[in-house]
């Protein structure tokens, strides 16, 4: 008798205290680069310390879809939520019933955790938010659409400069295909590459801009080679331009192997020079063919004069 009245006692006293309380955190965030999700559940005021005496609920808005007997030590989980499990189940004993979630798994929402020791029990709410994560930033997907479309425009203007020196319409065929070419890989690349949220589409993109681009190299040098009477220019041109190559193709397999782009600047350093060697074969186009143009239509006024006499 003198124990149950010390029990009811005891009740009484205990009373005032029954809730569990919980270290309170508001909400977390998730990004589509986690691989898993940890909802943060930690009891502050355990008494007991005895996993057997335990239980543990979570919901999300209100329904349940996972729960933790500690007495049998068995979880069991609704079929969406079929990755959920207590993210240290050594440690729930002292109060940690924080749950483990596949990313797919873990939607956005309010989840709430639900601990029972023996007869005290709490509840603690915990926001789960979502935020979105490009692959580059919008400034470098920028700067990587715009050293490539400076080089296929260079590309163009020279092609036009130049074109009416061609002795044979094979190699102008050529270099118009070459050049449609690039530029339907640049313009679907730039498509791909550029979405507010990384997707493995970003990775074929940078690779449908940067890979083609070899294409510029043989194009520019039979530009350059047309009007170029010295060809170590054509040729110092080139290797600029194949260097250029060469670092925006390392930079991409950095971008695709390193999981985050850190590595961007070298993709953009070498487009860059690639924009800048195109920029170099333009200006000595222009420059060769406007002197050549003031020769060129001397001689029409020659012609007759010859012919006359
Ligand atoms: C979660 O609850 C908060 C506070 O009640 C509310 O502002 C928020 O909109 C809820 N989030 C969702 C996804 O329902």
């Amino acid at each position: 008798m003198r124990a149950l009245g010390a029990w009811v006692l005891l009740g009484a006293v205990c009373a005032g205290s029954a809730q569990l309380q919980f270290s309170v955190t508001k909400s977390v965030v998730k990004t589509s680069q986690n691989d898993k999700v940890i909802l943060p559940c930690i009891v502050t005021n355990l008494a007991l310390n005895n996993t057997g005496v335990m239980f543990v609920k979570w919901k999300l808005e209100k329904k349940e879809f996972f729960s933790f007997e500690g007495r049998t030590g068995k979880s069991t989980t609704n079929k969406n939520f079929s990755s959920a499990e207590l993210n240290s189940p050594e440690d729930l004993k002292f109060g940690n019933a924080s749950l483990r979630l596949s990313n797919t798994q873990a939607v956005p929402g309010n989840y709430s955790c639900e601990v029972t020791e023996s007869n005290r029990e709490g509840e603690t709410v915990i926001e789960l938010l979502y935020r979105r994560v490009s692959w580059f930033t919008p400034v470098e997907n920028g700067l990587i659409i715009l050293f490539m479309v400076l080089a296929i425009l260079f590309y163009w203007i020279q092609f036009a400069v130049t074109v009416s020196k061609f002795e044979t319409t094979l190699l102008k065929i050529s270099l118009i295909i070459a050049g449609v070419v690039i530029t339907v890989f640049a313009v679907v690349g730039f498509s791909l590459l550029i979405s507010d949220e990384f997707k493995p589409q970003n990775q074929i993109g940078l690779g449908l801009i940067v890979l083609p681009a070899v294409i510029l190299v043989p194009s520019q040098y039979f530009l350059l080679q047309t009007v170029c009477e010295n060809l170590s220019f054509a040729i110092g041109v080139i290797v600029l331009e194949s260097l250029g190559y060469l670092i925006a193709v390392i930079g991409f397999g950095l971008c695709v192997t390193a999981g985050h782009p850190k590595t961007s600047a070298v993709v953009i350093a070498g487009l860059a020079i690639m924009a800048l060697t195109a920029l170099v074969g333009l200006i000595h186009a222009i420059l060769t063919g406007s002197s050549k143009k003031n020769q060129s239509s001397r001689k029409p006024v020659e012609e007759p004069l010859n012919g006359r006499w």
